[in-house]
Parts: C-alpha cells; structure tokens; sequence
C-alpha cells in the first residue's frame, strides 16, 4: 500500500455532519465576512494557546504582513530571519519595503542560529523574525533577552508550530506579535487559507484590526492604509470545528514522532540527532579532502566524505524544555547526492518524501540583490538543504504504514552502507 505524505480526508472525513452544519450555518447567517463565527474562532484561539489577543487574517503570510506593518516596519528597515525557513517568512519582509537579513541555523532544531544572528544586527534593524521551523520552537529565552536588550522587535512565526511550548510557554506569546497559520497541512489545517496573529498588547491588536479591513473606523473612514486580510466566517466556523481535536492530532503527531525515533535508531547508521548538539560546520572548502575533513571533524560526518559514514542517517529531536508539535519528521541525510537517492527509493515504493526546503531563501532569485555578502557565509543552511527529508507523520498514520516507511528505510541503508 503506498504511504503517502499526508491524507487530509482522514482527518477531516470524521467530522463530515459537523462541518456541513457550519456551511449550513453561514448560509442561512448571509454574513461571509469577519463577524460572529471569526470573533468566536479568534476567542477559541486565544484561550486555547495562552494569547491577550487574536487577530483573524486571511493567511498565515498575510498574518506576517500586517504584524510587521503594525509594528511601524517598512522601507529602509533591517528585518532578521532565517534564510532555512519556508519563502514566506522573507518575502513578506521584502514585501513591505524592508530588507531581509538572513542569519544562519542551527543543526540540532533547524531554527535560527543566535550567535550568527547577533553578528547581523545593525542600527538598521528593527525586528527579528524567529521561525519554530517544522513544529519546534526557537530558543526563545535568549533571542527575547538579546532583543529586549537591542529595543529590536519580535515576531514570531509559528505558521508550522501552533501549540508548540518552550519552557512551558506556548510559542507565539514570546514576542511583540506571534503568527499562526491554518493552511491546510499545518497542525490545525483548515479549508483554504486562513491565519492569525496573537498579541499581548491591547494597543497593537486594535491596530492590526484595523489594518486587516484598510484602517477603516468607522466606515469609510480611513485612520491608515491597511488592506484587505479579512478571515472569512466559513473558514472559522470549519477551524471551530477541528480546533477541540487539536490535541488528539498532536498527541498522535508525537506518538507517531515517538514510534519512529525509537524503531529508526535501533538500526545500524541511524543515529537520534541530540548527540549532535553544539556540531558547528566546516568552513565551506573548495575540493574537500576526505582524509583531512575527517581530521578536522573527527567524530561527525562529512557530507563531502565519499567514504562510508559510519551513520547516514541522523533523526530529528526533541530538545529539552520543548513541546514539539511534529509539523514535520525530518531527517538528515549525509552524503554527497544520498538524500536524493533515499527519496527515489522511497517514491519507488510508494512512500511520499518531501524536501522542505531544498533552496535556502539566501539563494533564491528574487533576493539576489539582498544577499551578495552572504553568499558564503550560511553554511548550516546549505548544509541542511542538501540534506533533509521530511517522511509522512500525519495523526492518522497506521502503525503497518509506519512500519513500511522503517522498513524500506532500513532497506536503503543496507544497500547503500554495507
Ligand atoms: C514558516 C512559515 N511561515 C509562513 C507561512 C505562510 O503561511 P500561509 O501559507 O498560511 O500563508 C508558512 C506556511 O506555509 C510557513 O511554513
């Protein structure tokens, strides 16, 4: 049976008559634009994941738009993210005017680098962007006391990482603004495009408000230039719906997360990622030697090493103090051109693999004219996007389905280490 990525309609296919309902509902209300089902949805919200306030918006990239514009960032402006996020994190940066500035990540969670972040700082820049990339959070604590300290605002982006907690807090309560988005494959997936952002800050969320219907109030009347980023009220309603079983998905998420963890590192040349915490790359070398690169790195893989690693595979992690919500499984594979060979293995047999992301935002074309310094200067994001592969890891995935993606990843590692 092939394994696909992500089946949606199980999810969703359950709650058929309650959904309906709501289409019914909306129908018979003739309102299909903000209004009650929305203020209904963005109380749930914020109830559910610790938040002041909720702002219900049309998409979790929009949701950015307005938080940045919120915060008063536009032209001329420095924004800080990671350059290993998905586009949107960016391109809603560039969007407003502002100039993306990407810093680097870090192996172990993917997230940003913080380190590298500060040597990016400059009296230009207004705001950092952290990213709780696949469901992870960033190391919160540090970046809130770096930037507090600096005056530099954050927004946190945790499109992929709703319910995620650090430190027993949930994410998008750290920062001046958090971002949720509802796409249909994120944790709390809905029917079409929908996000929100969360404040704490009465202030900032009667202008996100505003900002989201053009500045209006009262009618026809214009207090600033907004636009239209409104959440419609079918949406909502349907996100109503699912939200009550969003801990039943995570809990499966992490069963599922647990199982994998567990079965995958009983084989040989799959290692759990939480050895490789404090890794640092190599300084990019033209025509590495393999001899000398093992040198340098004596106890980690090389993934210019044509020899046979002594692991190939390295699993995600759930770093201490975290809540991982599992947006996605994602593995590193090491090895020149070995990533590529697992996931047409695994399509073979029908198992779906995806690269998230396969292009590090620093090299993208449009952002060309933003990045000739950093061309060479984020390693760990190009590392990372030569090597991951996010495996299926949906709530509803059965145990024979998790088994038949172990077992033909334990295929390929034997054909290709042995
Ligand atoms: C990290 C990240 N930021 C922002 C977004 C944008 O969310 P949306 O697709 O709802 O616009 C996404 C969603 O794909 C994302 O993964």
């Amino acid at each position: 049976m092939p394994v696909p990525i992500l089946n949606l309609k199980l999810q969703n296919q359950p709650l058929e008559g309650d959904l309906k309902a709501v289409f019914d509902r909306v129908l018979d209300s003739g309102r299909y634009i903000l209004g009650p089902e929305v203020e209904q949805f963005e109380q749930n919200i914020a109830q559910a994941f610790d938040a002041e306030h909720a702002i219900g918006v049309s998409s979790g990239t929009d949701a950015l738009i307005i938080a940045l514009t919120a915060l008063g960032i536009g032209p001329g402006d420095e924004v800080i993210c990671p350059s290993f996020t998905f586009f949107a994190t960016a391109g809603s940066i560039a969007r407003i005017g502002a100039v993306p500035v990407f810093c680097d990540s870090q192996f172990i969670d993917f997230n940003l680098d913080i380190d590298d972040l500060t040597r990016r700082v400059t009296p230009k820049t207004k705001a950092i962007i952290p990213v709780h990339l696949f469901g992870q959070a960033a190391r919160m604590d540090r970046l809130m006391d770096f930037a507090r300290d600096k005056g530099i605002f954050v927004i946190e982006d945790a499109a992929q990482a709703i319910g995620a907690q650090y430190q027993g807090r949930q994410v998008g309560g750290f920062g001046d603004l958090g971002v949720f988005s509802f796409y249909p494959t994120k944790n709390l997936g809905g029917f079409g495009d929908a996000g929100m952002v969360v404040a704490q800050d009465e202030s900032l969320s009667e202008k996100l408000r505003l900002l989201r219907n053009h500045g209006e109030n009262p009618k026809y009347h214009h207090l600033m230039v907004g636009g239209n980023f409104r959440m419609d009220p079918l949406q909502a309603g349907l996100l109503n719906v699912k939200l009550p079983h969003y801990q039943e998905y995570l809990q499966k998420r992490r069963n599922n997360a647990a199982y994998y963890s567990k079965e995958l590192s009983n084989i040989a040349g799959i290692e759990a990622g939480t050895q490789w915490e404090g890794e640092r790359p190599r300084e990019p070398v033209e025509n590495p030697d393999p001899l000398k690169l093992a040198a340098l790195r004596p106890d980690m893989p090389t993934s210019n090493d044509e020899r046979v690693p002594t692991h190939c595979i390295l699993l995600p992690t759930e770093k201490p103090g975290c809540l991982h919500t599992w947006n996605q499984y994602t593995l590193r594979v090491i090895g020149n051109g070995k990533r590529d060979s697992l996931k047409a293995f695994l399509t073979e047999r029908g198992i779906g693999a995806e690269i998230y992301y396969p292009v590090p935002l620093h090299r993208q074309k449009c952002f060309e004219h933003f990045c000739v310094d950093y061309r060479e200067s984020l390693p760990v994001a190009d590392e990372l996007a030569s090597q991951v592969m996010s495996i299926p890891i949906f709530p509803e995935l059965t145990v024979s389905s998790k088994d038949q993606v172990i077992e033909s990843i334990q295929d390929w590692v034997k054909s290709n280490h042995e």
